[in-house]
């Protein structure tokens, strides 16, 4: 099967590329299934309940979360009801929405989708290991799952290509998020599980981050606050990987980074 990945949406200019590339895109590639980082679409901050709509009207059979997943005070409402939502799977006991779930996508195909939240440099959150270990148990790939994605949110490279090792042979891809900067790293390990740092963002890359520059300059440059982060509005780079897995043991065979549109546009090699 072939599964799209981006990276985290940022405001505007990713909510629109998103939607003006991902429907064409899926035809394209024929891809079966699209996961898409939503964390920071609602202005940079967390996902109102319109702008998770607008996600899955565009073709992302998932959703997920990050840090700011609950920057947005009504997605700890309508995260019980959204059905394709995930908020990371390593947060306090009791936290509304869940960290993992078991889709079907075109094609028929079963895929496990886990959001976990990253430890070094990172807030407080429970191992993040353990918690994707225990998903992966309960729904092993080739047997419950025919495909297995781990967005792993954190900033830290080394932890990433550590969860990487771990899952190693159980999960088809694991890439990280929230640097929102695409690493040049993605690969198959021996086991044959795709890797990449940071799928990079859906964003204008014409700032800092995916927010227009002079308020974080400025932040570097005096240490004190003169206003709030504001999303940069130019054409958005959709960022992020792109795989094919094979039908009976949900291993990667063939991988692409992607990187469509706006300053960091690459084509996607003979995907
Ligand atoms: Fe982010
Ligand atoms: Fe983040």
């Amino acid at each position: 099967m072939r599964l799209l990945f981006l990276g985290d949406v940022v405001g505007r200019a990713g909510r629109d590329a998103v939607s003006e590339r991902v429907p064409r895109l899926i035809a394209d590639y024929r891809f079966d299934c699209v996961v898409i980082n939503g964390e920071n679409a609602s202005h940079g901050r967390g996902l109102t309940e319109p702008h998770y709509e607008g996600l899955k009207a565009a073709g992302a059979d998932v959703v997920t979360l990050g840090d700011h997943a609950f920057d947005q005070r009504d997605t700890l409402t309508y995260i019980g009801r959204a059905e394709t939502l995930l908020r990371p799977i390593n947060m306090a006991p009791g936290t509304p929405g869940r960290g993992a779930m078991l889709v079907e996508v075109r094609g028929g195909f079963r895929v496990l989708v886990i959001n976990a939240l990253g430890r070094v440099f990172m807030g407080p959150a429970d191992d993040p290991f353990r918690a994707v270990e225990a998903a992966v148990a309960a729904c092993p790939l080739g047997e419950q799952a025919d495909a297995i994605v781990v967005d792993f949110h954190t900033e830290a490279t080394s932890e990433i290509q550590g969860m990487g090792h771990f899952l190693d042979g159980r999960v088809s891809l694991v890439v990280g998020t929230h640097t929102h900067i695409p690493t040049a790293d993605a690969r198959i390990l021996k086991g044959g599980t795709a890797l990449m740092a940071d799928a990079g963002m859906c964003g204008d890359f014409d700032s800092v981050i995916g927010m227009e520059a002079d308020e974080p300059l400025n932040r570097f440059l005096t240490g004190i606050s003169n206003g709030r982060f504001t999303p940069a509005e130019g054409e958005a780079t959709l960022c992020g990987i792109a795989i094919e897995t094979d039908a009976a043991t949900g291993l990667v065979t063939r991988l692409s980074p992607v990187r469509i549109g706006g300053v960091l546009a690459q084509a996607l090699p003979d995907f």
